[in-house]
C-alpha cells in the first residue's frame, strides 16, 4: 500500500457512494482526509464512519453546497485558512436532475455542480496545490462524456433538455477542463488526470427519472460494480508512483484510454476555459 503519511487529500462528494470509499481507502494509507459534504449531520456522521473503517483519526470535513458558487468560494478560503498543504485534490461531487433546474447563480444546475464547481475549486486552491508540488488532481468524470455535446449559445439547455444530454456536457467539459488544466500546468509539478469509475452501484441512479428508476434498480444488483471497486482508479491516481508526471489523461480501471473526440479538440477546451470564467467571474491568469 503507498503510504501518504504527512499528505492533505481534499475530496468532494465525500459522503456517499465512491467518494465515501475512496475517502475511507485514503485514510487507510495515512492521508489526512478533508472531505467535503453539504449536510452538516450527515457529513459528521460519514466522518465518523471513515475514522472507524480506516482506524485513523485525521479525517476532518468542511461544508459546501457545490451548486453555490458563493459556497465553493467559502470552501476554498475555509481551506486555505486551516490547511498549508494540498497533495491531491479529488473533485469528486456529482449528480443527474430529472428535471432541468437552475441554482442560485441562475445556472444550469447539472453543468453548475458536475463541472463548474470543479472549475472554480480547482482555480481557487492552485497555489496551494503548486505549493504542495508535486501534487495531484484527480476529476471524476464519467464514460457518459463519449455522448457529451458542446454548444456555447445554449450551455444550459434552455432548448432540449433531458437528463442524460445534461450529465454528458457536464463530464465532456470535466474531460476538457482537465486536458487544459493540465497544459496550462506544466512544469509546475501539479498534474491533472480524470477518470471513469466504472457502472457503479450507488445513490446516483436512484435520481433518475420514475419510469427508469426500476432499471437501475436491477442493474445495480446483477451489472454494477460496488463503490469500493468504483473508487479504486481514484485511489490508484491520487496516490500511485506509476502515474508520476503523467498529466491530461482520462483513466479507466487504472489505464489511460482514449476520450472522445470531441474531448480531445484543444480550440473547444481553450473556449470552453474562456466561457467558465466569465461564468464564475475568475479573474483571467496566463495562460
Ligand atoms: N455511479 C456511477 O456509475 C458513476 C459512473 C461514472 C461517473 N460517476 C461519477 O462519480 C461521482 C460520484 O458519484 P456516485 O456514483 O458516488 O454518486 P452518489 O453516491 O450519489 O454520491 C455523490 C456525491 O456527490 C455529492 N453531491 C451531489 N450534489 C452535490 C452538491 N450540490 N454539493 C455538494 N455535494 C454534492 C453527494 O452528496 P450527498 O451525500 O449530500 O448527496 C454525494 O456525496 C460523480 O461525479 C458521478 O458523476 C459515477
Amino acid at each position: 500500500m503507498t503510504d501518504l503519511g504527512g499528505k492533505t487529500v481534499l475530496i468532494t462528494g465525500a459522503t456517499s457512494g465512491i467518494g465515501l470509499k475512496a475517502s475511507i481507502a485514503l485514510a487507510r494509507m495515512g492521508a489526512r482526509v478533508v472531505m467535503v459534504g453539504r449536510d452538516s449531520s450527515k457529513t459528521a456522521q460519514k466522518v465518523a464512519e471513515v475514522r472507524a473503517q480506516s482506524g485513523s483519526a485525521i479525517v476532518d470535513s468542511l461544508l459546501c453546497d457545490v451548486a453555490s458558487q458563493a459556497q465553493v468560494h467559502a470552501l476554498a478560503d475555509s481551506f486555505r485558512a486551516t490547511y498549508d498543504r494540498l497533495d491531491v485534490l479529488v473533485n469528486n461531487a456529482g449528480t443527474v436532475f430529472a428535471r432541468r433546474t437552475l441554482t442560485e447563480d441562475h445556472l444550469e444546475a447539472t453543468f453548475a455542480v458536475n463541472y463548474l464547481s470543479v472549475f472554480l475549486l480547482t482555480n481557487l486552491l492552485l497555489d496551494r496545490l503548486i505549493g504542495s508540488a508535486p501534487a495531484r488532481v484527480v476529476n471524476v468524470a464519467s464514460n457518459g462524456h463519449y455522448g457529451g455535446t458542446m454548444d456555447f449559445n445554449d450551455l444550459g439547455f434552455e432548448r432540449g433538455y433531458q437528463i442524460m444530454r445534461a450529465y454528458s456536457r457536464s463530464k465532456l467539459a470535466e474531460v476538457l477542463f482537465t486536458r487544459e488544466l493540465a497544459r496550462r500546468l506544466e512544469g509546475t509539478g501539479v498534474t491533472v488526470n480524470c477518470v471513469h469509475p466504472g457502472a457503479v452501484a450507488t445513490s446516483i441512479w436512484d435520481r433518475a427519472p420514475v419510469y427508469a428508476r426500476p432499471i437501475f434498480a436491477l442493474a445495480k444488483r446483477i451489472a454494477m460494480i460496488s463503490p469500493e471497486a468504483g473508487a479504486a482508479t481514484i485511489v490508484y491516481l491520487a496516490s500511485s508512483p506509476e502515474v508520476v508526471g503523467k498529466t491530461g489523461l482520462y483513466f479507466e480501471k487504472n489505464h489511460p484510454k482514449a476520450p472522445s473526440r470531441l474531448a480531445l479538440d484543444d480550440a473547444l477546451a481553450t473556449r470552453l476555459w474562456d466561457e467558465s470564467a466569465k461564468l464564475v467571474e475568475l479573474a483571467p491568469r496566463p495562460a
